[in-house]
């Protein structure tokens, strides 16, 4: 496996890559790899001839009293686990080659219907953070397919959206939720729970299931459904911000909508910890 931590060193290989008629896949990261991008790295190798991934913690993405500065960062692990995955060349970059212009300088990707519901009502700023780093990234690597978490399922939808709308070649690949066996989705921040948060921690995939069950139903009462959740969650000691139920593009679902989509957030000690569950009725 190749190391990059330049764009040029980067542009070079892919180009290379690209005169051949290879086909590359890629997988954006903040590294810190768990089994959940073990997936979406496996996904890449099935779907690519390369596959590219970067690790890169975004400081766009993160607001003024977030977790930037202690957001785990594991980069020699990272590379062992890339090497085994047989990944073709890991891009990992400082922040200055990614915002040369710094921060406030830098150009920025707005995307309005999505990036202020839900957790961007909350996270002020996380989307157009999300969108403008992976667009830069996709200018960068310019890979044929790129593979992103159904766990973060706003940020797909975000990205979906950026892909749309900037007319960029670039097919996006949802791979499933990877969880623990209690059900907990796999994420770096399961990290900050303690022993007996980590214990309550299922819950929230708990009331995402009996939500979906509901729905699977006909059950078609979304602000009971949603209250529900978001009072049980409480009870078990998280603090919920948000349970709702959407249609898959993220609007007000109407009570015949097919093809649902339940998002949870909620914070339960130092962590705050996202889920979701589609259903299909
Ligand atoms: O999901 C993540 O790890 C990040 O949001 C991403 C897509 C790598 C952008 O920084």
């Amino acid at each position: 496996m190749e190391i990059a931590t330049t764009v040029a060193a980067v542009r070079e290989r892919v180009r290379q890559w690209h005169h051949e008629r290879l086909r590359i896949a890629f997988v954006p990261t903040m590294g810190n790899l768990h089994a959940g991008h073990v997936s979406l790295i496996e996904a890449a190798a099935r779907h690519g001839d390369r596959f590219v991934a970067s690790i890169f913690v975004n400081p766009m993405q993160f607001g003024p009293n977030e977790d930037f500065a202690h957001y785990p960062r594991t980069p020699r692990e990272d590379e062992r686990m890339l090497a085994a995955a047989g990944c073709s060349l890991m891009f990992l970059p400082d922040v200055a080659e990614i915002y040369p212009r710094g921060l406030e300088g830098s150009v920025r990707i707005d995307v309005p219907e999505l990036s202020r519901i839900l957790c961007g009502e909350f996270r002020p700023g996380h989307f157009e953070g999300v969108a403008t780093v992976v667009a830069k990234l996709f200018n960068i690597v310019e890979p044929d397919m790129a593979v992103f978490g159904e766990k973060d399922y706003q940020q797909l939808t975000v990205i979906r959206r950026v892909v749309a709308d900037l007319c960029m070649p670039v097919e996006i690949i949802a791979a499933p939720t990877v969880r623990e066996s209690d059900g907990l989705a796999m994420s770096s921040r399961n990290q900050y729970l303690t022993a007996a948060e980590r214990r309550i921690a299922p819950r929230i995939f708990q009331e995402l299931g009996r939500a979906a069950a509901r729905l699977a139903s006909g059950d078609s009462d979304f602000a009971d459904i949603e209250d529900a959740a978001a009072r049980a969650l409480e009870g078990a000691g998280f603090r919920p911000e948000y349970f709702s139920v959407r249609t898959r593009d993220l609007s007000l679902p109407r009570p015949d909508t097919r093809e649902l989509v339940v998002l949870a957030a909620a914070r339960l000690g130092r962590a705050r910890l996202i889920d979701n569950a589609q259903v299909t009725r």
